[in-house]
């Protein structure tokens, strides 16, 4: 049984693209998970399909109103599902999550807006608040499409090649090495001498030493957790 995704927006079509191309759109396609997006408008039952409307007490934006969203995850939950709200006050998401989704039968995904969502919303029909990172996207349907992408990467059969799972995945601890393709000389630029040499040993620890060198350099806080890692092995 393929992953079952419904994704709650009031702006469907900005995910037309991205679930019809690359390798998302031929996963779906050979139907190694199924994604639905729904316009959370279709549950709003007044002639101007009002989903959103101000904070009691004050403040800036719009918030989601509670009936037609509460409505719309109703209607297309399922016994065991997670129902995972997108909000840059959720917790951050990575790689575990993402591995923790692809082994689900069912996740339903709410995309907020602006300010934000009544709070009943949130104490009555989700599971999960999940951010993408410490910083404020004008709609959670970017951020729904990034976790569903991340998320689609671990469901088998999805990615080809199973060796570039593990390859470029972050369970490494050390960011990827240099890749180099043909032409061996561009614009003065050549390729490191020993990529071409055949020598896999070599090889490898050259893109070993790259990986160390380029996570020391960019990002610290991996560098520190690995040479922590090392010294316990
Ligand atoms: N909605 C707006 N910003 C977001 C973020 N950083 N993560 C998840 N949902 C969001």
């Amino acid at each position: 049984m393929s992953l079952r995704i419904d994704i709650l927006t009031l702006f469907p079509r900005m995910l037309d693209g991205f679930l019809a191309e690359s390798i998302l759109g031929k996963a779906i396609a050979r139907d190694l998970l199924q994604v639905q997006v729904r316009d959370l408008r279709d549950w709003c039952t007044d002639k101007h399909r009002t989903a959103d409307d101000r904070p009691f007490g004050g403040g800036a934006g719009m918030i989601l109103k509670p009936e037609p969203t509460i409505a719309a995850i109703e209607a297309v939950q399922s016994p065991g599902c997670q129902r995972i709200y997108l909000t840059p006050d959720g917790e951050p998401f990575g790689e575990a999550m993402a591995r923790e989704f692809a082994a689900a039968d069912h996740l339903v995904f709410l995309s907020g807006h602006y300010e934000g969502i009544d709070q009943r919303i949130r104490d009555s029909v989700i599971d999960r608040e999940v951010s993408i990172g410490d910083y404020v996207l004008t709609n959670g349907t970017l951020p729904a499409a990034v976790v569903v992408d991340a998320v689609a990467r671990f469901i088998p059969g999805v990615l080809g090649d199973e060796k570039s799972l593990t390859h470029e995945s972050f369970t490494g601890k050390l960011l990827d090495f240099p890749q180099y393709t043909r032409p061996a000389e561009f614009r003065g630029m050549s390729v490191p001498d020993v990529l071409l040499t055949g020598n896999h040993g070599e090889i490898e620890r050259w893109r070993q030493a790259q990986r160390i060198e380029k996570t020391r350099q960019v990002r610290p806080d991996l560098f520190q957790k690995y040479r922590h890692e090392s010294d316990h092995q």
